[in-house]
């Protein structure tokens, strides 16, 4: 904790990454893990456009149910620290692979949702999005005035990441003297190789993780536990 403090103090360029952990703290479920999302459900049901169109109501109801998760939750203290630090460095930046919006309620401005964003859909067929806020969306399947049907505006697998938010993510890493990791597995690419990107062009990495991960034994430190706890107390 000391020796990141140290690196924190001397940072001029910080980027993060931060995955289902840093929201779980607010009652928004994780992916893997015990209690995880896909423990119970297959993502090849769920997340990916053959399943859409296989079973738009199976789809439409799995992200009604996140959607209404998430729209009762609220940022946690972590989320609160890191908007706080993007006040303090000078260069920093928020890379985050959470389609829900928690962070930037809690103040942070420079975030790069890398998997999209629950709350935008998006016409399969002419590609306009906007944003939907309500919790439940009712019509089966929801369809764009072009016809097509209307989907969440996430990343599923398979797909590519939205290019010019992932060039900024990957130039944030180029960047960053530290480069922190919140709250992710860091098994999903490439999301996860940001990691070692940073690393090798310089930056200190140090994890914050209830648990040991894929990428621990690779970085330079690690704070175990939950980030609602360590975040603010590693800035205070
Ligand atoms: P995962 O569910 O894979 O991992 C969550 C991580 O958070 C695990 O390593 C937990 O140990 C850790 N964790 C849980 N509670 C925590 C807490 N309070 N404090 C700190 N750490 C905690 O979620 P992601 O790594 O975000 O993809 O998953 C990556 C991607 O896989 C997601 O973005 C999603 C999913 O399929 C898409 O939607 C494209």
């Amino acid at each position: 904790m000391e020796q990141t403090r140290e690196w924190l103090k001397q940072a001029r360029s910080v980027a993060v990454l931060t995955g289902a952990g840093v929201s779980a703290e607010s009652g928004v479920p994780t992916f893997r893990g015990k209690q995880g999302l896909w423990r119970t459900y297959r993502p090849e049901d769920l997340a990916n456009p053959q399943a859409l169109h296989r079973d738009p109501r199976l789809v439409r109801e799995w992200y009604n149910c996140r959607r209404s998760a998430i729209a009762k939750a609220h940022p946690n203290p972590c989320h609160y620290a890191l908007a706080d630090l993007e006040q303090r460095i000078p260069e920093f930046t928020l890379v985050s692979q959470n389609v829900d919006d928690l962070h930037e309620q809690a103040g942070s401005r420079n975030v790069l949702k890398i998997h999209g964003d629950i709350w935008l859909v998006r016409c399969t067929e002419c590609g306009r999005q906007h944003i939907d806020p309500r919790p439940c969306l009712p019509e089966l399947p929801p369809y764009c005035h072009c016809g097509g049907i209307l989907r969440p505006g996430v990343v599923w697998f398979g797909e590519d990441l939205p290019q010019n938010v992932w060039c900024r993510a990957l130039e944030a890493a180029r960047a960053a003297d530290l480069f922190l990791v919140i709250g992710t597995s860091a098994v999903v690419y490439p999301a996860a190789s940001l990691v070692r990107i940073a690393k090798r062009a310089g930056a200190r990495v140090v994890e914050m993780n209830i648990a040991e991960t894929v990428i621990t034994s690779e970085i330079d430190a690690f704070l175990p536990g939950p980030c609602g706890e360590i975040l603010p107390k590693l800035i205070s």
